[in-house]
């Protein structure tokens, strides 16, 4: 049986996927279910080459839970840079079937398996395998986290046309980073501007939060934001396994 679950990209780096896995993650533990994390291919690994270690991965590891730290992040590069490039600079290259293997494995331990992205959708993982081949290849439908500040109308629907023209379903976009106090007037009217010429329904907005660190592996009130902000029902999809 096919195990639902969602692919976390982004419209660049730094936007917040991380953030948004581990929010979605904690908001369906709360809901009962068992989730899965995986983030396929880390770059900017810290620790001995025989151990490298991605702070993204540590963070929706604590966010999960979960019990498989090999299926959780299988391909782990020092350099920050995209992987391919990584790779090639440190002799090394991404195994993608090994990814969809480690894929299908947490599909059979969880429930629902969130996966992050790495950068957006064109992050190439080697010379003609891309973050998009790996979102096709999971067979998973995807949520963009997006800025909402002056530019983002046109990263966030090129990121869109981007995964319409290749058959990538969207549940919905995720603004991140949303000042509550002493927004621009692009902050204040690109959310909508981005739904009325897309018809991409808006998941909810996360604000800047106080106590938050992917780095430090700290969580803030990101649950509770999750719990009052976000449209947790559409990015479950088909509700029928959840009750
Ligand atoms: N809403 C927020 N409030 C405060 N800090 C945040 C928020 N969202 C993200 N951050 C911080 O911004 C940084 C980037 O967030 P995050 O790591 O989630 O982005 P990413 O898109 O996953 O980046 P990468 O491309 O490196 O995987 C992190 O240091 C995180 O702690
Ligand atoms: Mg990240």
């Amino acid at each position: 049986m096919k195990r639902p679950g969602i692919f976390i990209t982004g419209t660049d780096t730094n936007v917040g996927k991380t953030v948004v896995a581990a929010g979605i993650a904690l908001a369906l533990k709360e809901r009962g279910l068992k989730v899965g994390v995986m983030k396929p291919v880390a770059t900017g690994c810290e620790g001995n080459e025989k151990y490298l270690v991605s702070h993204d991965a540590v963070y929706l590891w604590e966010a999960a839970e979960n019990e498989y730290p090999s299926l959780t992040n299988p391909s782990r590069f020092r350099n920050p840079l995209a992987p391919h490039v990584a790779a090639t600079l440190e002799k090394k290259s991404v195994n993608i079937e090994g990814l969809k293997k480690a894929y299908r494995e947490l599909q059979k331990h969880y429930d629902f398996v969130i996966v992050e992205g790495i950068g957006g959708l064109f992050v190439p993982l080697t010379k003609d395998y891309f973050v998009s081949n790996l979102i096709k290849d999971f067979d998973l439908p995807c949520v963009i986290v997006a800025k909402s500040v002056l530019g983002s109308i046109n990263h966030t629907l090129l990121t869109i046309d981007a995964a319409l023209v290749r058959g990538i379903d969207i549940r919905g976009i995720i603004f991140n980073r949303v000042p509550v106090v002493n927004y621009s007037l692009a902050e204040i009217t690109s959310p909508r501007a981005i739904h009325e010429l897309t018809g991409v329904p808006i998941l909810g907005s996360i604000p800047e939060m106080d106590g938050l660190d992917v780095s430090s592996c700290r969580f803030g009130r990101l649950q509770q934001v999750f719990e009052e902000r976000i449209r947790i029902d559409k990015i479950l999809g088909d509700p029928s396994f959840a009750s």
